[in-house]
């Protein structure tokens, strides 16, 4: 027996989303059956929305989020009805190349629901990362739902799924971020500020937020930034260089995605220091850098997936820092909305306004 629900449903290139009612189908082998409580507005969603992903119309939108296991499906025993999870849009296959030479974060096979959800005329959905979750229930493959706490509240702890996973990751697991680290952060959004959050929690001596956007800079202080810095007021690199007794820092997260800012990261570092990339470039953009230059300052220059997290392994790690006080996730919720408030939240996304929009259900 198949549920219908309502779904944030992107039927056209770069038209507004619509609410529809979206056909979920019984968990079948390996698939899980979540009741969403809360999922956020995450950039991608609008990127899926503008066709900048692919041209897989109609997407159903929604991926940041938190919810309760309805059922499962045949083979599923490590998660059962009433668990609460948080969606991740990696569930590490365990059998592929990465998997299996002990990388599994950078799985190539990760795992989605074998089903398609449907409009109610049949027409198949393609899951906004595999999820969509701005629905009132959404299929998953079990692998993606991950048990935390329930005490978290589903808003915050949905948060985890997407952007603030991608952030502290960036910090933490692709950068290496340790105890004594002078850290910048270029771009102070929900990624940026998770970012952020995590440099401080590992220790950082010095964590420096860069944006050109005032609001930003005060989340950012909240978070941890122990130095901000103007970008649009003056060289943002010469900024970073003065605080740092003119050598630069020694982990440089750029969270904007764009050539400028991967420059300014490059150059903000101390010698053999690491850039972690986390924002994401859109298709057309190019970068040129003096190769001298790359050779001789060495250090690494990295790429953050995702945060490069294991779910199972840093979701309820996560959780149990918030709940703990440690890990402000409430912070990130500028706001909760109703199914119907989705394209809303992307125009005051657009203009900076939210770290994060929530969409929660009843
Ligand atoms: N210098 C510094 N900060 C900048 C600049 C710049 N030139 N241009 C934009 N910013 C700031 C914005 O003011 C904003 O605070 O970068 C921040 C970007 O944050 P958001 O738009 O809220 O995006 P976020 O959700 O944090 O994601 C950041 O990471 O995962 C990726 O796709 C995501 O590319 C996006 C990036
Ligand atoms: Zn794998
Ligand atoms: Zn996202």
């Amino acid at each position: 027996m198949s549920q219908t629900v309502r779904g944030v449903v992107a039927g056209a290139r770069g038209k507004p989303v619509s609410i529809e009612e979206i056909v979920v189908p019984d968990p079948g082998p390996g698939e899980a059956l979540v009741a969403v409580a809360a999922c956020g507005v995450c950039h991608t969603d609008l990127h899926y929305r503008e066709g900048a992903i692919n041209d897989d119309f109609p997407f159903l939108l929604g991926h940041e989020a938190a919810g309760k296991v309805e059922s499962v499906g045949e083979g599923v025993t490590d998660l059962g009805p009433g668990d609460f999870v948080v969606l991740a849009w990696r569930a590490p296959c365990g059998r592929c190349r990465s998997c299996r030479r002990g990388r599994p974060w950078y799985c190539f096979d990760s795992a989605n629901a074998a089903q398609p959800m449907t409009l109610a005329d049949g027409t198949p959905l393609s899951p906004a990362l595999g999820i969509g979750a701005f629905a009132e229930k959404t299929l998953v493959a079990a692998g993606q739902a991950v048990k935390v706490d329930p005490r978290a509240r589903p808003e915050a702890a949905g948060l985890i799924g997407c952007g603030v996973m991608a952030g502290f990751g960036a910090a933490v697991n692709t950068g290496g971020v340790t105890r004594g680290d002078s850290v910048a952060v270029i771009g102070c959004g929900g990624v940026g500020n998770a970012a952020i959050a995590g440099a401080t929690l590992a220790g950082a001596r010095m964590v420096i937020a860069v944006d050109i956007d005032p609001r930003k800079l005060d989340w950012a202080r909240g978070f941890g930034a122990t130095h901000t810095v103007d970008a649009s007021a003056g060289d943002p690199v010469e900024a970073i260089r003065e605080l740092t007794d003119g050598f630069g820092a020694d982990v440089v997260i750029e969270a904007v995605g764009r050539p400028e800012t991967y420059r300014q990261a490059f150059e903000a570092r101390d010698h053999a220091g690491t850039l972690v990339q986390v924002g994401v470039p859109d298709p057309t953009m190019t970068i040129e850098l003096p190769l001298i230059d790359l050779f001789g300052r060495g250090g690494a220059l990295k790429s953050s997936w995702y945060g490069d997290c294991l779910p199972s392994r840093d979701f309820p790690m996560l959780i149990d820092l918030y709940l703990s006080g440690r890990l402000d996730l409430d912070g990130f919720v500028s706001e909760t909305i109703g199914l119907d408030d989705v394209e809303e939240a992307f125009a005051r996304m657009g203009r900076g306004e939210v770290l994060r929009s929530v969409v929660t259900f009843a």
